[in-house]
């Protein structure tokens, strides 16, 4: 029997994720950019799909996320959903498609469920965006929070570090936490932060807590899939558990039909007409 036939078909949304945790059961998550690993993920009963601005860095090759613009992540969330039967999908609102003004970010979200059929978007901040939030959840649009590492802030924290290690820094974090689920978010990523205190926010919250680096006393967990697949290996943060090799794999057969073609080896004639 294959892995996608032990799958329950049920097609996932927010509200699934509140009762997930409600009944103690762990929220999966992964990104994907593209049709074919949208597909696998799902046949693979992943909860969640994020399709990631990550795909900045582990599909353009940029330095961060910070250049991906609406009109990528259109193309790539408008891909991934259209291959996704059962998971949630998310869409990620880039850098500076969400900060100007809430009217900017209602169009820009709209635009994600309009055209690339996202069933959330997700944005970066705390008590700040919280108007943001509202006025996209008002208008029926479910928003997903990102806190702790915020990696499309980059430039102002000026290195991938863990977050919140002060206590000033995890009452930040706490706070804008329970802004965000009173602004109506329906789950909060936290990023590369103490599992102590992500673990504590989880509790204090009703909303699902998906930690990246937020150890694992957190409600579910999200990973790039580029980076546990092995495939993605220019850095490898400590909360990465590498599932595969697929870049090596991959390399040694590009390297063995490299080697037959020279050698006269392939194609053989059962390989031809
Ligand atoms: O873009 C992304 O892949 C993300 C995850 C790291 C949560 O935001």
């Amino acid at each position: 029997m294959s892995a996608s036939q032990n799958i329950p078909k049920k097609k996932i949304t927010t509200r699934n994720l509140g009762e997930m945790k409600r009944e103690g059961a762990k929220i999966t998550a992964l990104t994907a950019y593209d049709y074919l690993m949208a597909q696998i993920l799902d046949n693979s009963g992943v909860d969640v799909i994020l399709a990631g601005d990550s795909v900045g860095m582990v599909v353009q090759g940029l330095e961060t996320t910070v250049t991906v613009s609406m009109d990528h992540m259109l193309y790539h969330a408008g891909i991934v959903s259209r291959a996704v039967e059962r998971a949630l999908v998310v869409g990620d609102l880039p850098f500076m498609s969400y900060q100007v003004n809430s009217d900017e970010a209602l169009r820009n979200s709209g635009r994600m469920v309009k055209e690339a059929h996202v069933e959330a978007v997700k944005l970066e901040g705390g008590e700040s965006i919280c108007g943001t939030v509202d006025r996209l959840v008002s208008a029926g649009i479910p928003v997903m929070g990102h806190l702790g590492l915020t990696p499309q802030s980059i430039h102002k924290f000026g290195s991938y570090q863990v977050r919140a290690t002060t206590d000033e820094e995890a009452d930040i974090l706490r706070k804008d936490a329970r802004a965000l689920e009173q602004a109506g978010v329906f789950a909060i990523v936290i990023e590369k932060v103490p599992a102590a205190l992500a673990t504590e926010i989880a509790q204090d919250l009703d909303v699902p807590i998906i930690g990246i680096g937020a150890g694992g006393g957190v409600d579910g967990q999200i990973l790039v899939s580029h980076d546990m697949l092995g495939l993605y290996t220019r850095f490898h943060p400590r909360f990465v558990r590498r599932y595969a090799q697929l870049g090596e794999e991959m390399q040694g057969a590009f390297q063995r039909y490299v080697a037959d073609v020279r050698a006269g080896e392939f194609p053989s004639e059962a390989e031809s007409y």
